[in-house]
């Protein structure tokens, strides 16, 4: 796994203060937000969110959809901040100097930016490479922060991009902050299009080389694992006939493998896979009758040809939650979601049990590898040994559509913690794991706080000119790095 150093050493305790800006682009929207730290754990989010164009997430160049992210964040601006960003026009329609931005009036920004990145400081970090169906070749090896920037620039908008964060470690930090306890969040997850862990590692234990500036004193460092790309060589992952036929058809075949047997963004793939391959088969009568009689609603059903079940991606996600939270002899609320959404018509009572039995076992597979995952991490932190911390709660946070939304994911974790060897029972009882809601916002927010803190005074005069400068340089010596050897 990259295992990724983020140059950020101490969770938050919930007494920070201030107003600061956050984006996230990670999955399949675009969030733009403020956040008003209130410093007693509370927090006040103002935010919008657009869906990213599809054709974006391809574009010919990462030009494109920066700019097309700079534009939202001044859409917000105007929208949201109107008096300081109408203060901050006419400001700059005074001032000779077309730099002239003054520390006070520039809004600090997190950037939170869901993919693996190579980071060299809190604000600097090369795209190692894209997931999640995003495919835009020459961002790679470039300076994400340096990219948006530059954007927001060509706009004139009062921001400075001055932390990027990955979507896990905004979850670690928003947890941290909203519920401090003695011992501190030990990770945060994201189980939701994608999925990754950043937790918190003893600096001792780091041994990649760290070139960027960073607080020494608390011994610690949060560490980005991006376990999405767990056991890319399949020594231990389940494979079955579907799983290699998702991973074929995907823009990015051999490259996180954990992450497309656990996410949201694959599982509903993985079903419609199974179900097609259950439709060409003749000897199994799915989504078929030979007469109404046998069809407990005395018709016959069918399924349109146009159907999601034939096309890749068709099949949402989802449906399988309305599955797993049916739970009726009936199963009526599944069987009309089967019609509306999928266009099988008129399923018998049968279709639909096959249907539940098939994404509950996609959906129970997901969940117990998740347990895995946060295993393997509370299992390094050696809270569950050291006597010093016995019985005490060990916390963690976790966010995304998955761990929210899919009914029982968090009683299946819970399941497989109580049978993995060194937790059982007794440790199962101790972690704590809770949503960290809109964790990347909240989170981003707090690390510009923590950058806005560790900016030289002597750079105040003008604080984007360091970024300027690196955003020209990317075009210099931008070195694509496409695979996982070179980028750790
Ligand atoms: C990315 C991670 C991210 C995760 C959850 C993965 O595809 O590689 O960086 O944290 O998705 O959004």
């Amino acid at each position: 796994m990259s295992q990724i150093p983020t140059y950020v050493t101490a969770v938050p305790n919930g007494t920070e203060k201030g107003l600061y800006m956050a984006v996230d682009l990670g999955g399949t929207n675009f969030r733009v937000c403020s956040i008003h730290l209130n410093g007693d754990t509370t927090f006040n989010l103002t935010f919008i969110k657009v869906p990213i164009p599809k054709e974006l997430m391809v574009a010919q160049s990462s030009q494109e959809l920066f700019a097309f992210l700079a534009k939202q964040i001044e859409i917000f601006l105007k929208t949201h901040h109107e008096q300081h960003f109408e203060a901050h026009v006419r400001r700059r329609l005074t001032i000779s100097s077309p730099d002239g931005y003054k520390d006070e009036n520039v809004f600090r920004l997190g950037f939170t930016f869901s993919f693996p990145v190579r980071q060299v400081g809190i604000n600097k970090g090369t795209l190692i490479r894209w997931t999640k169906g995003f495919d835009i070749p020459d961002a790679v090896g470039k300076d994400v922060c340096a990219l948006l920037q530059d954007e927001i620039d060509k706009l004139h908008l009062p921001v400075k991009v001055a932390a990027l964060v990955n979507d896990t470690v905004g979850t670690l930090m928003a947890r941290s902050y909203t519920s401090p306890g003695k011992t501190g969040t030990v990770l945060g997850a994201i189980f939701g299009t994608g999925t990754n862990g950043a937790y918190v590692e003893k600096l001792a234990n780091i041994k990649k080389p760290m070139t960027g500036d960073y607080d020494k004193s608390t011994g610690d460092m949060v560490i980005n694992t991006e376990w999405g790309s767990f056991d890319n060589q399949l020594n231990v992952l389940p494979n079955t006939t579907w799983d290699i036929e998702l991973d074929k058809a995907s823009v990015n075949p051999g490259i996180q493998m954990y992450e497309k047997r656990v996410s949201g963004m694959f599982l509903g793939e993985i079903v419609r896979l199974v179900l097609q391959d259950m439709l060409k088969n003749p000897s199994i009568s799915l989504f078929k009758d030979e007469n109404s009689s046998h069809n407990d609603w005395r018709s016959t059903t069918s399924i349109a040809q146009q159907s999601g079940v034939y096309q890749q991606w068709g099949l949402d996600t989802s449906i399988m939650s309305v599955a797993a939270a049916d739970n009726t002899p009936e199963l009526s609320t599944l069987r009309q979601e089967l019609e509306s959404v999928l266009h099988i018509y008129s399923p018998a009572l049968e279709d639909a049990q096959a249907f539940k039995a098939i994404a509950g076992a996609v959906g129970r597979r997901a969940a117990r590898l998740s347990a895995v995952a946060i295993a393997a991490v509370v299992l390094q932190t050696g809270k569950m040994t050291d006597p010093s911390s016995e019985g005490e709660p060990i916390d963690i946070g976790v966010d995304g559509s998955l761990v929210e939304h899919y009914p029982y994911f968090r009683d299946m974790i819970y399941e497989t913690l109580r049978a993995i060897d060194g937790i059982g029972e007794e440790g199962a009882k101790r972690i704590r794991i809770g949503i960290a809601k809109d964790g990347s916002g909240v989170g981003a927010a707090l690390i510009a706080l923590v950058a806005a803190g560790m900016e030289k005074t002597k750079d105040t005069a003008d604080y984007l000119g360091e970024l300027r400068l690196s955003a020209k340089r990317n075009d210099l010596t931008a070195v694509p790095e496409d695979s996982e050897a070179t980028a750790d």
